[in-house]
């Protein structure tokens, strides 16, 4: 297992071990490598170049849209509905040092993609909605509207998360004001379900998370949160802890999850405990132990997909204090965050996650309202154009804000950012090389334009980072 390229959902909270330090009130935060919280992490060799300083002099507001008339792609919409709220431009994206949220996010929030019957995403959740009313009598309640915008104590305090923990960084989340957020996982609506009396439930719903680009990788994902909470007298009957009978519960309900959602694809699914042999037509699955600041124990699953393990969800038995705080005092619970996108491009052979973005018909057309099975026939594959960009990097530069700035002007047309070379001269200066693949997934780009393009990345970058072009 040692050997394994882990890919996360986004990121996911095992894996942003390094602690931060918040300066000032302008959140000028300064990421250190620290100890990882997770053991099990260490085993993994990440595909991230790691955290480092996010300088609050890097504004990704409003100032972040494309100066170049040419690459103005459309204007942002100026008010929608959410959660029975009315959201305006203003509420979220600001040129304020606590607010990172750039033009291209704003302009995701409401899609709802989740809720489109019709789309990819939308019968995944309906398969996984059917599989659960099927087996627990439809006891489980279903929310798919919550607001994504929420204060940091839903999205961080109440289910745990650390103070110094990395996640809550401003590399890694979308600050809309130092106490709100882009909600970047599902889990942030937990506490406030039990409150309400909720035992059983589900959460679908659009999460935010700056990161690096590649085909897994989007900004904006979905997921789905599933809670369950058990009274004493379920498993006092059955002789083992409360503990250990909710984890059994726990993985018989998910593996039974994806046996019903691989057999309806007509494919089976094969488990591994341990690395063995393939079986051709057999989808792979793991069960891997692991961190979660809100369960123990914690595991993951993954799926053996394009030659790389894929993580498409995270869960496990809950803390105690969660209950306890929520009015849940002598119960235990499980609880699982899954991946809606990774677990659909393997269920639809959806190569590429920009893929779920695209009103193109020759995308949308090919997925009907309660068809899992269908296979993704990709329309054309245009050929990608590779730039190469080199620079002196600064003590406050992250690879996430550089993708910010690229996705920023090139929107969905940019498919991959790979740092390709990494030195540091004898005056300790530290020099990157990043690879910038540019491909269309509908249509052929001109050199004219992908020029373009590079040349307002390649200003940007400059003026934006503060970095050195070589
Ligand atoms: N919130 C986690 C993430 O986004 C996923 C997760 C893990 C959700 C464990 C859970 C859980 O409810 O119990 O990475």
């Amino acid at each position: 297992m040692s050997s394994t390229v882990h890919l996360s959902l986004g990121f996911s909270f095992h894996q942003r071990c390094s602690s931060f330090f918040q300066q000032s009130v302008a959140m000028a935060l300064s990421l250190v490598h620290s100890t990882l919280f997770s053991k099990t992490s260490q085993l993994f060799l990440h595909t991230k170049t790691g955290f480092s300083h996010f300088s609050s002099s890097i504004p990704f507001s409003s100032s972040a849209l494309p100066s170049n008339p040419k690459t103005w792609r459309r204007p942002v919409i100026s008010a929608l509905e959410l959660g029975g709220v009315k959201i305006a431009r203003d509420d979220v994206v600001r040129d304020d040092p606590t607010n990172n949220v750039p033009d291209t996010i704003f302009s995701k929030l409401g899609l709802q993609l989740h809720r489109r019957d019709q789309h990819p995403l939308g019968i995944l959740k309906n398969t996984i909605y059917d599989y659960f009313d099927t087996n627990y009598s439809n006891k489980f309640d279903k929310f798919d509207e919550l607001c994504p915008i929420v204060s940091v104590k839903q999205n961080f305090d109440d289910v745990l998360v650390p103070a110094d923990h990395v996640s809550r960084s401003y590399n890694d989340t979308y600050y809309v004001d130092s106490q709100t957020v882009l909600r970047c996982h599902t889990s942030a609506h937990q506490a406030e379900l039990l409150r309400k009396g909720h035992t059983h439930f589900l959460v679908t719903g659009d999460v935010y998370r700056r990161d690096s680009i590649d085909s897994t990788h989007y900004p904006v994902f979905h997921q789905m949160e599933g809670f369950r909470v058990f009274s004493p007298d379920e498993w006092e009957a059955s002789g083992v802890d409360g503990t250990s009978f909710a984890a059994e519960d726990l993985k018989k309900c998910l593996e039974g999850l994806a046996t019903h959602l691989f057999a309806l694809e007509d494919k089976s699914i094969r488990l591994l405990y341990v690395d063995s042999v393939k079986i051709s037509g057999a989808v792979e699955m793991r069960w891997v132990d692991t961190y979660f600041p809100f369960t123990n124990p914690s595991f993951e699953l993954e799926i053996y997909f394009q030659e790389k393990w894929l993580e498409v969800l995270g869960c496990g038995v809950t803390e105690q204090e969660i209950l306890k705080r929520n009015g849940k005092l002598n119960n235990v619970a499980w609880a699982f965050g899954l991946g809606l996108e990774r677990l659909a491009m393997v269920l639809f052979d959806i190569p590429d996650i920009r893929l779920f973005w695209s009103n193109d018909e020759r995308f949308t057309s090919q997925f009907s309202k309660g068809q899992l099975g269908i296979k993704f026939k990709t329309f054309s594959k245009y050929p990608p154009c590779y730039k190469d960009m080199s620079f002196w990097i600064n003590e406050s530069f992250t690879e996430n804000n550089l993708c910010e700035v690229v996705r920023g002007i090139a929107g969905d047309l940019v498919e991959e950012v790979s740092l390709i070379d990494n030195f540091t001269n004898k005056k300790g200066m530290t020099s990157h090389c990043y690879r910038i693949a540019y491909r269309s997934m509908e249509r052929s780009l001109t050199d004219e334009e992908i020029n373009g393009l590079q040349m307002s990345v390649r200003e940007q970058v400059q003026s934006k980072l503060n970095v050195v072009l070589r």
